[in-house]
């Protein structure tokens, strides 16, 4: 019988499997370049073991795209396979990621607390549950879920950076602020807690200090994923736009943002989207940007992997002037919101879809639409999940069309697309 370096039974053939699937767990907690490397080595070392596969398939679902999503759905099989032989704790967690697999997202979270609940070492699980409760914006859920396995865990600076976020997106800013600082005292090279840390500085208003803080620990973003360092580097972006310093902002976006971003993946995508927003908003002139990024959004169009991806992609691509996309990725939407697994429709369809219309008409300078749409959402946005730092751009967004409304109905907004309404107010 061999155990994982969370003291946790795996049910393998082989030591060198369990090895690599301690760099795989390692990988997934640190937000890690290297996981699908150990991911392909744990593999080969044993072919068979059930959760290597689940990790794999709970690795690419989280990449949220189509093309990833068929790599998932090879290793959730391979994992159903050989799941008999597992042990309880492997097998519930093949089903919450089955779950998560046909959007049965309430199920998943079933799974991921009764193994939070039986098996509370299990960090894996833990960071899969707040994934969850965080895309769809329930900072209650996300803080209890690390709460409840604190007991279990003594200076594991990863919870403690986990249980920071929680704390942060709960509004208990000093508490976040002493347990990501903890984190990072037992190890700075935790991209998660430094990050639980900047969104608490940026919250507080205290900018020049998180600037010093992001950027005392950018020579540790180098072993991130693609995700986590241009989302790192955002918040950097963040700090100097409110500083009034867009050129610096505007800076980090061509070089450590879009720059450094794996341009076909969504939550790269997100991040860089949102930024040239927020210049946008401060009267910045992206230059041809829009078009740039929004080439490589095509793939969006027909997804639906996540609303805070797809509001982001569409409101891209209609600054970008893509209208045909628009048109039919709105469609597409609608259809969507009316299929979707329960659990997730009324945030597509009382949520999403309204909040794509007003993000399409702002986009078109089409203030009034945008403001007469967006008003009845704006207090639902946390439904479509995300963090604080990251909706409040909706918010921004909402504002600058009102005062555009409040001034005047004519569109001043700079490269603007001919109006055409896609949809009916
Ligand atoms: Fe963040």
């Amino acid at each position: 019988m061999f155990k994982d370096a969370q003291n946790l039974v795996i049910t393998s053939v082989s030591p060198v499997a369990i090895a690599h699937l301690n760099d795989v767990i390692d990988h997934a907690l640190s937000y890690g370049k290297g996981i699908e490397d150990a991911i392909i080595k744990a593999l080969t070392a044993d072919p068979t073991c059930a959760i290597a596969h689940a990790y794999a398939a709970a690795y690419f679902l989280s990449q949220e795209n189509a093309v990833d999503r068929r790599q998932a759905l090879r290793h959730l099989q391979m994992a159903q396979q050989y799941v008999l032989q597992t042990t309880q704790r492997e097998q519930w967690y093949i089903q919450a990621i089955a779950a998560w697999s046909t959007g049965a997202i309430d199920q998943a979270l079933q799974w991921h607390e009764a193994i939070a609940q039986s098996y509370p070492q299990d960090l894996i699980s833990v960071q899969q549950g707040q994934y969850h409760y965080f895309y769809r914006g329930d900072a209650t859920n996300l803080k209890r879920l690390a709460e409840r396995v604190l007991p279990a865990h003594s200076d594991n600076h990863y919870l403690y950076g986990m249980l920071a976020f929680g704390l942060e997106q709960c509004g208990a800013l000093k508490q976040a602020e002493v347990m990501g600082r903890k984190a990072i005292a037992i190890n700075r090279h935790d991209p998660w807690a430094q990050h639980a840390v900047a969104h608490v500085l940026e919250t507080q208003g205290r900018v020049a200090e998180g600037i010093v803080w992001m950027e005392h620990h950018t020579d540790t973003w180098t072993a991130c994923n693609s995700m986590l360092l241009t989302h790192n580097w955002w918040h950097v972006a963040l700090y100097y736009l409110k500083q009034g310093d867009w050129q610096t902002a505007l800076a980090l976006y061509d070089t450590c943002v879009w720059g450094q971003a794996r341009k076909e993946t969504p939550k790269d995508q997100v991040g860089a989207i949102a930024l040239l927003l927020r210049l946008e908003l401060q009267g910045v002139d992206v230059g041809d940007r829009w078009q740039a990024l929004s080439s490589y959004l095509r793939f969006r169009l027909h997804e639906h992997a996540l609303p805070f991806q797809d509001l982001h992609a569409v409101y891209a691509m209609s600054r970008a002037g893509k209208m045909t996309w628009v048109a039919e990725m709105l469609h597409s939407m609608q259809a969507h919101a009316q299929t979707v697994d329960q659990s997730q429709h009324r945030a597509w369809r009382e949520v999403a879809v309204p909040t794509a219309q007003g993000l399409i008409a702002h986009a078109q300078g089409d203030w009034l639409t945008a403001t007469t749409v967006l008003k009845p959402v704006m207090h639902r946005l946390h439904e479509i999940g995300g963090s604080h730092t990251q909706r409040a751009l909706f918010k921004q967004l909402y504002q600058n069309a009102q005062r555009h409304a409040n001034a005047s109905a004519v569109c001043t907004h700079p490269a603007i697309a001919p109006k055409r309404l896609l949809f009916a107010v």
